[in-house]
């Protein structure tokens, strides 16, 4: 059942009032609900029935007016719902269900994780805890009572603010909460067990005294200081930046490690996966630090973009979630290094968003169809989200993007609205025509933009062409309104123009500067003023700017290009070689391609060794700018992809890189070397990263001495795995006796051992039956999320040369694992399914093999609609 946008009807009945009285038990908890119904004025049809969503719900009674329903009045609907005629326009209903926690493995409605209580209720998860009209657009406001065995769950949480606790006999307890501010179902939340609380406070600039507190597991206090941290700045800079105070009296956080997802916004009750909450320097990267930081920021960012102000319906998502990425990418980069954040920002979007926009599963940042909402938590939804908003706040600039967020949030406060009214908002607060802009919203696909030039007398033509690509159900594109932020170059190395953004509206334009003394090269889209794909500018341009652009986006992005367009010529080089006897391509190369050779391209030597030579001046920018373009984005670029010789000449370029280089690779190592105590700070992040860059280059050219040295010392889990990557990647004798070290050292330590579990499934040492024989570890389980993603979801995603095996047993292990997740957890196993997706990118025999699984999922009785919508979805495209 396909549900569409245009099919959007008002609900018949709204809800006023909630209680919820709630009795936990693992098997058998019992939920009451009193409703408080009123007719909405604004729904056609003066007696449409009331309706009901409920899933896996036990009904033990429902009483209208205080009259029992019998059987008779109760409609049944296909999920599991209800439907009841003849309601009056006003009216209370009280129901009760029984369900069971314990059973619940979708992670979905209410469930156990680590013993405790704990619910996500977004986006449809309300309904397997109580009958409902479980969508965005019913507003209302809850108390919550939560009735429990006092020993095994002295702690009960639930939105808003606390409002009583007692006892009751047989050892049980109880807590009332309230939540004053109306929200939609899918922000409720619970919280139960045994958890303890680290404790802060906050005060707003109004002067309103927040209680804050991070909920974790004993023994996880000590790690909470990060996520704290974070939250009270958030707090800050909601404030500073928006005027947003925060509005309730607690504010509340429970870290749980069973979560299908990054976190949750509930109502004054974030609960939280423990990957972005848990944090020491010796159990936690730098990523991961910066992880919780952005995580935590965005959790507490939607109090207002989401919840104060949430959506109408589903298809609006992007209007909470493209925004609040948005704005966690500001804040962000307001803590650190702006420019490096931001190059981390465009990777992350080019490797998730773009390839997503070109396969079988590529949907409008508003999406106009869906099976299964859960399948629209998307790249594109929310990070080309944050993009269309970042752009429309480039167009009609800084202030005016102010002025509107403050006119959309006065007047839609407490409503649930639609993406048009945020960019009406926009357009009335800036006075600029945003129209066309929305096309953003609706067309699916990456742009192309493609440069041409001229000169003569002075005079620069900067012609820019934009194309999109056909993608499903969208054959025809549009142009898109593109703002190209800009300069130009002279021969010096000078900017000899205004830095302009320019705006693409047509298909083609040109764009003239007079008045220029010799021809510059530009500059395009600094700071990624677009989501857009570039081309047309000469490899020589391309290192140009690599080394002189004034724009660090623009010099990163250069010498990407740089390495991509070597990289793909490289590659086209090897396949067309005939294989010469001896010299192999690179001792852990492919076989495949054994015999033929590669050499260095000096070209690419001379941007690697400009950039190592400046490369103290900004750390984190120079790791970021040495790191050579991914296997998966190179095989992005090429119509067919070839796995094996993308990964023969990039393991190639590795060890090459780390040979030419190697001696200012180790004075690197050793300069970087942090004598002092341990921070987290932009500036110990950037030296850590580049620090370990540098060992992994010399750890492609096989000196690994260094690594097992770093990883005998290491007092932090950044320095420690960066060395234990490069000794599993390498055929060192060290290496399994430092992953068994590893393992011995942290198996207590879940987010640790997912670590421990990622490195080896993303190593090109590790092929399909390696993979296979880690998914019967002890260790590994399908029940826990962050385990799969850890594995399965690494492996799939992140070691192209084993998973697109010409054996196809890859494919296979990949199939397997979505078949046995999909009886156990629906969410997580349609994830897994979209590495097959991309079959059309693969030659015709491994495209054959791919599809072949996505039947043999297909084929399975019982699967899971969402899985089968990834799954059809995928073979239809
Ligand atoms: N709203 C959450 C966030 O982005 C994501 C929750 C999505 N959960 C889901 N099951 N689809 O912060
Ligand atoms: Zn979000």
């Amino acid at each position: 059942p396909t549900i569409r946008r245009e099919d959007y009807r008002p609900p018949a009945f709204l809800v006023e009032q909630v209680d919820l009285h709630i009795a936990l038990h693992p098997t058998a908890t019992r939920v009451r609900a009193r409703l408080a119904l009123r007719r909405n004025p604004d729904a056609a049809g003066a007696a449409a029935a009331l309706e009901l969503d409920g899933e896996a719900l036990r009904l033990l009674s429902a009483v209208l007016d205080g009259a029992p329903l019998p059987e008779d009045r109760l409609g049944h609907l296909p999920g599991g719902g209800l439907r009841i005629e003849g309601v009056p326009d006003a009216a209370v209903l009280e129901t009760e269900v029984e369900i069971s926690p314990e059973a619940n493995s979708e992670l979905s409605g209410l469930y156990l994780s680590g013993g405790n209580y704990v619910t996500q209720c977004e986006a449809e998860g309300f309904r397997r805890i109580t009958y409902f009209p479980d969508r965005p657009d019913v507003m209302a406001r809850y108390t919550t009572t939560l009735e429990a065995d006092r020993a095994a769950c002295p702690v009960l949480l639930s939105n808003g603010n606390p409002d009583g606790a007692g006892e009751l006999p047989d050892g049980r307890h109880w807590a009332r909460w309230v939540d004053p501010h109306p929200k939609p179902s899918y922000l409720f939340a619970v919280v139960a067990g045994d958890l303890v609380a680290v404790r802060d406070s906050f005060t707003t600039r109004s002067g309103r005294e927040v209680a804050l507190a991070i909920y974790v597991r004993r023994g996880d206090e000590d790690a909470c200081g990060h996520a704290m941290d974070s939250l009270k700045r958030s707090m800050r800079w909601d404030e500073e930046t928006y005027g947003l105070e925060y509005d309730l009296d607690v504010f509340n956080i429970a870290a749980v490690s069973d979560f299908n997802m990054g976190a949750m916004e509930n109502k004054g009750l974030n609960v939280f996966n423990t990957k972005y909450i848990l944090a020491r320097p010796e159990t936690a990267t730098d990523m991961d630090y910066e992880g919780i930081e952005t995580v935590v920021a965005h959790e507490y960012f939607h109090n207002w973009t989401g919840n104060r102000v949430t959506c109408r319906d589903w298809f609006q998502l992007s209007l909470k979630e493209g925004l609040t990425v948005f704005r966690d990418q500001h804040f962000s980069a307001d803590q650190g290094s702006a420019a490096v954040k931001r190059l981390a920002d465009v990777r992350r979007l080019r490797a998730a968003q773009f390839p997503e926009d070109a396969g079988p599963m590529a949907h409008p940042v508003r999406p106009d169809s869906y099976v299964e909402i859960n399948n629209f938590y998307t790249a594109t939804v929310y990070q080309k989200g944050a993009e269309v908003v970042r752009m429309m706040r480039a167009l009609i600039g800084a202030e005016n993007f102010r002025r509107g967020m403050d006119l959309y949030i006065a007047r839609h406060d407490n409503q649930a609205v639609t993406i048009e009214d945020f960019v009406r908002a926009m357009q009335d607060a800036s006075g600029t025509d945003l129209s066309r802009f929305s096309r953003w919203y609706a067309q699916a696909g990456t742009p192309e933009l493609r440069v041409r030039e001229a000169f003569a007398d002075g005079r620069y033509t900067l012609t820019l062409a934009q194309s999109t690509p056909p993608t499903p159900g969208q054959p025809e594109k549009l142009p898109v309104p593109v703002p190209v932020a800009m300069g130009l170059i002279g021969p010096e190395g000078a900017e000899v123009a205004e830095p302009r953004l320019l705006l693409l509206e047509e298909a083609e334009q040109d764009f003239v500067f007079e008045g220029l003394a010799a021809k510059p090269v530009p500059s395009l889209l600094r700071g990624f003023s677009a989501p857009v794909k570039l081309s047309g500018l000469t490899l020589e341009q391309l290192g140009f700017l690599a080394a002189h652009d004034t724009d660090a986006f623009v010099r990163w992005e250069s010498s990407q290009q740089y390495a991509t367009a070597t990289m793909l010529a490289m590659v086209e080089a090897l396949r067309s070689q005939e294989p010469k006897a001896e010299r192999a391509v690179h001792a852990s190369g492919d076989a495949a391609f054994s015999g033929r050779t590669l050499e260095l391209p000096e070209g690419l030597a001379a941007i690697t060794g400009a950039l190592l030579g400046r490369a103290l001046e900004d750390p984190a920018f120079a790791a970021e700018a040495l790191a050579l373009p991914s296997e998966e984005f190179i095989a992005d670029q090429m119509t067919i992809a070839d796995p094996e010789a993308i990964h023969a000449v990039r393991q190639f370029l590795r060890g090459a890189l780390g040979r030419r280089f190697a001696a200012r690779f180790a004075a690197l190592h050793e300069t970087l070397a942090d004598a002092g105590p341990y921070r987290t700070d932009g500036a110990a992040i950037g030296r850590r990263a580049l620090r370990n860059a540098a060992l992994a280059y010399l750890g492609a050219a096989g000196e690994t001495g260094r690594a097992e040295a770093q990883f005998a010392g290491a007092t932090n889990m950044t320095d420690s795995l960066a060395a234990l990557r490069v000794l599993v990647d390498s055929d060192s004798p060290a290496r399994e006796q430092a992953l068994a070290a590893f393992h011995a050292r942290w198996k207590e330590e879940p987010l640790v051992l997912d670590k421990w579990f990622t490195l080896q499934a993303m190593s090109p040492r590790t092929d399909a039956a390696a993979a296979e024989a880690l998914s019967r570890h002890p260790d590994f389980d399908l029940r826990n999320p962050n385990r799969v993603r850890s594995l399965v979801g690494a492996f799939a995603a992140g070691n192209p040369a084993a998973f697109h095996a010409a054996s196809g047993e890859g494919y296979r292990f990949l199939a397997d694992m979505v078949i046995a997740l999909d009886a156990v957890n629906t969410q997580v196993a349609a994830r897994m399914v979209s590495p097959l997706g991309h079959w059309k990118r693969q030659d015709a025999a491994r495209g054959a093999r791919m599809r072949a699984e996505l039947e043999r999922i297909a084929a399975r009785p019982g699967l899971s609609k969402g899985t089968y919508e990834k799954v059809s979805k995928s073979l239809a495209a």
